[in-house]
């Protein structure tokens, strides 16, 4: 026989989401290599009068300004000539070990050169790389960062997605813009919603460098994060940058007080198409002791906008989650990605994912997007709107801390609606271009900026150049907040400035709480050594994630119902054995009395007609009898058989699972069962009622036909188990077999 066609299995899976994908081999010469690519450098290090002469295998003559910067500003020779005479793989094994403290590897690390720290990672499998992670986080609870835009730049929007993440839950909030020029009312949007949402949540605005420290300056902004660096010289140098330049850019924020962050992450150099045959992860290394050297607090790592080109190769996920690793390992704080696209399939996103929810990293994500992805002006969200609840059950699923809370929308409606008003009333206030009722009123319900009215957008940009001009600053924001009724708002928007001044925050890792307090590495240091040590997700926390709004309250499901009023059954004694043909229907305990509907919502009433019906159908009498002595279908099934004069009885639970059973059949063993409850009509029911009729005078039947649905069981097993337990609480050992009198009414 000749095959003459594909596989119609194949064809199906090349139409899955997964195999949109594009996936490569590896090609070192182009950078195509995550890790340990074959020209990658061998670790040395040699160390003259107190100065880095060799590394890496290149000696100081042959150092790039990259080599410079990192042996002159990362490597500390203090622990470097220990920590380097120590095997990779021992030191591999400190960072999985929970007897090693996070500090002492943190101290190892501290001496390590970029080739060595790639080896090290090379020992790693991911559950080892999560584990360590769990350990090496800097600040103790781990947090998310959202990302906050709409594509039609609206104030009132931002500032009701602003609310709305502050009360979600998200430590920082990160805006950017379509149109540069609406930065600085995009920035102070943000600023004020966020603080309606939740005092002390700190904001940034992605823009150009300079303009971005200028919002900054103003008090618009109070943190960034836009600090690029890259692994090799010409990628700098396409970007008009070196490691200093970018050094001088951290020193200028921190000294205004505003907390910053580099940018890197693997692939970036091979898209520039300058990898050099080097692996990703090596650079990334580079990249990650440049931003310790120019001494800023921390990292958003983990490929972030290159994301696709490391996962197209072997290893690439394994590859981010080393580098997020490394700059946690190097005491940096992390931003650790999942914010870009990662994947079409779904459930490779979410693999990916849980290689930093479950070990936890100061931000999970550096952007999860609070609205939909067609407003995210970051290029599409890795995770939206749309997927904040999936996040929460899987938080709730897994006992773990993603940085979001569950919310209820009423609260979520009021929050949205004191963000836009506040930053109506900042607009009036500050003579900007007026914010209607209408566009507030439409921000507070919107799903994306297709429901808001459009704005008149020259009038926007012109008063957005005119504020960046101006001398204004926050604290005229502040002043207009106070002047407008919103005096809570303008205290958490002049505390940000305040906190300014005295620079806790500029710590590692540092958060504020809704109070205010900075919570970083300092103060709140992952302390983790083990089972019963470090963050654990219990107390308030565990409440507040584990109260999902739509959980149900199993107490009011097993409540009883109303008896069903077109139904009577009355006992008329005790049952007694037949002796000509028949059929005794027997029903479970709480049928007719408690529970009045079955599984699929039919009334107790219409299914016992309908299976009368079908067996009077046949000519066949019947007895209907009420089994008080237990639950179980077989059970109830086969004590109505022991009692027909035929051997034949039907067994109907009050949920709805029903079965014909015969006398002297073992329990396990019946004639026909219908098990999916949730699936069956009123015609099974009476097909059931017409085939025990034939079993019980001698004639042959055709099964009853059932329709197939294989989410009932996931759809309904709660209420199974619920409605099955208000059977069994109606069990009454002593009560025997009644014979019924039906009615119905
Ligand atoms: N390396 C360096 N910078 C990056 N960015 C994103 N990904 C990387 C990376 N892998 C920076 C770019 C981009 C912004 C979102 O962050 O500047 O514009
Ligand atoms: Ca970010």
């Amino acid at each position: 026989m000749t095959v003459t066609s594909g596989s119609k299995r194949f064809e199906k899976l090349r139409e899955r989401d997964i195999n949109k994908e594009v996936f490569v081999s590896e090609l070192p010469d182009l950078g195509l290599i995550v890790m340990d690519s074959p020209t990658d450098p061998k670790p040395s290090l040699r160390i003259s009068a107190g100065k880095v002469v060799e590394m890496d295998e290149r000696r100081e003559s042959e150092f790039d300004a990259i080599d410079r910067f990192i042996a002159k500003h990362a490597i500390n020779l203090e622990q470097a000539e220990e920590a380097m005479a120590m095997g990779s793989l021992e030191i591999a094994r400190m960072l999985v070990d929970i007897n090693v403290p996070q500090r002492r590897v943190m101290d190892v690390f501290s001496g390590l050169t970029p080739a060595m720290i790639a080896e090290v990672m090379s020992h790693l499998n991911v559950v080892e790389m999560m584990m360590a992670m769990q350990k090496m986080r800097q600040r103790k609870m781990p947090a998310d960062q959202a990302h906050v835009t709409n594509w039609k730049e609206n104030p009132a929007l931002l500032a009701a997605d602003a609310a709305e993440a502050g009360l979600r839950g998200f430590a920082e909030e990160e805006t950017t813009v379509r149109v540069a020029r609406m930065a600085p009312f995009s920035a102070l949007s943000l600023l004020v919603g966020s603080q309606v949402g939740r005092p002390g949540v700190m904001t940034q605005i992605s823009c150009e460098e300079a303009l971005n420290l200028r919002l900054a300056m103003k008090g618009l902004a109070t943190y960034a994060e836009t600090l690029s660096v890259y692994g090799t010289i010409p990628s700098f140098l396409d970007g008009d940058d070196t490691p200093w330049s970018k050094g001088i850019l951290a020193s200028a924020y921190a000294s205004r007080g505003i907390k910053s962050r580099f940018t890197s992450g693997s692939g970036s150099e091979a898209l520039m198409g300058y990898g050099l045959g080097w692996s990703m992860l090596y650079l990334e290394i580079r990249c990650i002791l440049m931003v310790k050297g120019a001494g800023s607090q921390g990292v958003q790592n983990g490929s972030i906008s290159c994301i696709a080109l490391p996962e197209s190769l072997p290893n690439g996920v394994r590859g981010v989650l080393a580098e997020n690793l490394v700059a946690a390992a190097l005491g940096l704080e992390v931003a650790a990605g999942n914010d870009a696209m990662s994947s079409h399939s779904q459930m490779r996103k979410t693999a990916k994912l849980m290689l930093q929810l479950l070990p936890g990293t100061d931000f999970v994500t550096s952007g999860h997007s609070v609205m939909p992805r067609k407003d995210n002006l970051f290029g599409g969200g890795n995770f939206d709107a749309e997927d904040m609840d999936d996040w929460l059950v899987i938080q709730r699923d897994m006992q773990v801390n993603g940085g979001l809370k569950p919310v209820r929308e009423a609260d979520v409606l009021r929050v949205r609606e004191k963000g836009a008003k506040a930053i109506q009333a900042v607009f009036r206030d500050m003579g900007f271009p007026e914010i209607t009722n209408e566009e507030v009123a439409a921000a507070i319900t919107a799903f994306s900026s297709d429901d808001m009215p459009d704005r008149n957008s020259v009038e926007d940009l012109a008063a957005a150049d005119a504020f960046l001009e101006s001398d204004k600053t926050a604290l005229d924001v502040v002043a207009a907040l106070a002047r407008s009724g919103f005096e809570d708002v303008a205290e958490s928007v002049l505390e940000m400035q305040r906190q300014r001044v005295l620079g806790d925050y500029l710590h590692t890792s540092a958060v504020f709480d809704k109070d205010f307090n900075v919570l970083s590495a300092v103060n709140t240091p992952n302390d983790y050594e083990g089972p019963g040590t470090g963050y654990r997700v219990e107390g308030e926390t565990w409440d507040a994630i584990r109260a999902l709004p739509q959980a149900l309250d199993p107490l009011a499901l097993v409540e009883g119902e109303a008896p069903d009023p077109n139904l009577s059954l009355d006992p008329v004694g005790q049952a007694a054995e037949g002796t000509s043909p028949e059929v005794v229907v027997a029903l479970g305990p709480a049928f007719g009395s408690v529970m009045n509907q079955t599984l699929a919502d039919l009334s107790h009433a219409d299914v016992l007609r309908a299976i009368l019906d079908g067996i009077e159908g046949e000519g066949v009498p019947w007895r209907v009898v009420k089994v008080w002595h237990g639950a179980d279908v077989a059970d109830i099934g086969l004590s109505g058989a022991r009692l027909s004069g035929s051997g034949i009885g039907i067994g109907l639970q009050s949920k709805g699972t029903a079965l014909i059973h015969k006398k002297g059949l073992a329990p396990l063993n019946n004639l026909e069962l219908l098990s999916m409850a949730p699936n069956l009509t009123l015609e099974s029911y009476r097909a059931l009622g017409r085939n025990a009729a034939c079993y019980a005078v001698g004639r042959a039947p055709s099964p009853v036909p059932m329709k197939v649905d294989n989410m009932a069981r996931l759809r309904l097993i709660v209420h199974t188990t619920l409605l099955h337990h208000r059977e069994v609480r109606q069990i009454d050992e002593n009560r025997g077999i009644e014979e019924l009198k039906v009615t119905f009414p």
